[in-house]
């Protein structure tokens, strides 16, 4: 049994031990090949060993961009639910949860019981992963505010609990950090008055100097840095510039402006050998950082967060496809009042959203032939707008029309409005545990014992259920589909502790 969960694994494949878990695995796959017009598929089965190790690190998370109002709203709920706060609302009491976090709330099914019923576990338990309780935060804002008031102006939580959190977050003060005016909105320049004065070079020495000041004076094990600050402009890419390591090398010592900093944050990261999640829309991981990441072995992730609007596209979509029905054209307005909101009022802001917007219904339009010609695409429209009353509620409407069967049509409109900052903040939660949990996890063939084991490839492309425009590695196929990430994540995780994919036959049930 493994110690401390509910579930216990019986069976010769799986071995426990003090330091890992782990399993025999028949690995099974169909690699395909196409022959005038015909697909030959050849099934195939790989045995492999699978090994997770048991200890979960002390982590540190840091977290640029802090005091806004994911960092803020992030901060708040990982001390609301350590103490387990509850406050009074209109309607009733409220207590902490994680609700929105898939590996706090949302469950596994494992099998059927003896009577043929479903029973299902907490994500969480399948493997031992880092509790949120156990997280420590620090990081970055280019505004100094306090964290106990940087809550205040995100106006994202009830008074209530904020009132009791208060005292608890106001000692919390952001490491100053890169403002470079020309990467994000004119209009965020009133909050820049915490920033990290010099060179880049200088900028990126500070930013490494700080990941070893939190993790030696907070005694964590591993740190984890995640981007949530403003989104910034596209960078150029190009030759010289940053399009191999070595460009970014020359390009930091030489001070070149086109070098964001979201890239330095980036590159000091990896250079402290800390995973770097990117949870907005910019192309942070230019060509050069991915090959400093490889070079490195350095899980990077992103990009940005897939929270509502484009969650639900992505469901949406790959229902309709799935059902043999041709979405033709899908408009998107959001409006919101939020300072992402008013930062992405700037065109090159906007651009960066647009782009990471508008390929989620790629991968599923190009599944079937059937529906869509070899270049067809439906129209795919993204408005946002900045409207501040609305302040962090904000407004998703996306009208989805289809064509049915026989020239008829058919249009779905949807209306979402919900608090921006509490649907992204469970994922960062879930983005740093699902990264940290992939560093203990590691395969090797099972033929030859003298095979070394095999980390995931630095490009963790494991975390693309909670991102928009998932990074996936050289010669791997983007998949936007969110029953697929899910399915990926579930599945994998299964495989840790020797449970087959899910595959939902049950055989057992339909024949006697
Ligand atoms: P926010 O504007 O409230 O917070 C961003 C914070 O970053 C601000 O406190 C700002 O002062 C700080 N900042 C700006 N540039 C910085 C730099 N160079 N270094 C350090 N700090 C810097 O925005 P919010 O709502 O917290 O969102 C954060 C990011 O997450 C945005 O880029 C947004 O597009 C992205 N995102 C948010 C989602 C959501 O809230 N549902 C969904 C998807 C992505």
């Amino acid at each position: 049994p493994i110690k401390d969960s509910v579930l216990e694994i019986i069976s010769p494949n799986v071995h426990v031990d003090d330091e890992f878990i782990e399993t025999d695995y028949e690995y099974k796959t169909s690699n395909v090949k196409r022959i005038d017009g015909k697909v030959q598929v050849y099934p195939e089965t790989t045995a492999l060993k699978i090994r997770t190790a048991r200890n979960v690190p002390k982590l540190g998370l840091m977290l640029v961009g802090w005091g806004g109002n994911n960092g803020s709203t992030l901060t708040a709920a990982l001390e609301a639910n350590r103490q387990q706060l509850q406050w009074r609302t209109r309607t009733g009491i409220q207590k902490a949860n994680w609700y929105g976090s898939i590996t706090q709330a949302s469950t596994v099914l494992i099998g059927s019981d003896e009577e043929g019923s479903d029973v299902h576990v907490a994500m969480n338990e399948l493997l031992p992963m880092v509790r949120p309780n156990d997280i420590l935060v620090d990081g970055w804002d280019i505004s100094g505010l306090n964290l106990g008031d940087a809550m205040r102006r995100a106006e994202v939580l009830d008074i209530g609990v904020q009132d009791q959190l208060y005292e608890n977050l106001v000692g919390l003060k952001p490491r100053a950090s890169i403002y470079d005016p020309s990467f994000i909105a004119a209009n965020q320049v009133g909050r820049a008055n915490n920033v990290i004065k010099g060179s880049k070079m200088e900028q990126y020495e500070q930013v490494r100097r700080d990941i070893r000041d939190f993790k030696q004076r907070s005694g964590v094990e591993t740190v984890i840095v995640l981007w949530t600050a403003n989104t910034e402009r596209f960078c150029d890419v190009r030759e010289g510039l940053n399009n191999t390591m070595e460009d970014l090398k020359t390009t930091l010592q030489a001070n070149k402006a086109e070098l964001s900093p979201s890239t330095i944050f980036a590159m000091a990261s990896i250079d402290e050998g800390c995973t770097y999640i990117n949870g907005s829309p910019q192309n942070t991981f230019v060509p050069g950082l991915i090959e400093m990441a490889e070079a490195k072995g350095v899980f990077i992730a992103g990009d940005d967060f897939k929270s509502g609007q484009t969650k639900i596209k992505s469901v949406l979509v790959d229902f309709l496809v799935g059902a043999g029905i041709k979405p033709v054209s899908i408009v998107s307005y959001n409006h919101l009042g939020n300072n992402d909101g008013k930062n992405l009022s700037a065109p090159e802001q906007f651009r960066s959203k647009e782009i990471s917007k508008s390929n989620v219904v790629d991968d599923m339009v190009a599944s079937n032939k059937i529906l869509y010609g070899a270049k067809e695409q439906p129209d795919h429209v993204v408005v946002i707008k900045y409207v501040p009353y609305v302040g962090d509620s904000k407004r998703a409407m996306d009208e989805y029309t289809s064509e049915i069967m026989m020239g008829g049509h058919n249009t779905l409109v949807i209306h979402n409005t919900c608090e921006d900052s509490l649907l992204a903040t469970p994922l960062i939660l879930d983005l740093v545990i699902l990264a940290e949990l992939s560093s203990r996890i590691h395969i090797r063939s099972a033929s030859h014992s003298s095979t070394p084991w095999v980390p995931f490839k630095p490009i963790l492309s494991l975390l693309s259920y909670l991102c928009k425009a998932p990074l996936v590695p050289r010669n791997s196929q983007v998949v936007n589909s969110l029953f697929r990430q899910r399915a990926a994540i579930e599945n994998i995780l299964r495989g840790c502790i020797g449970l087959p994919p899910i595959s939902h036959m049950t055989l057992e049930q339909r024949f006697d």
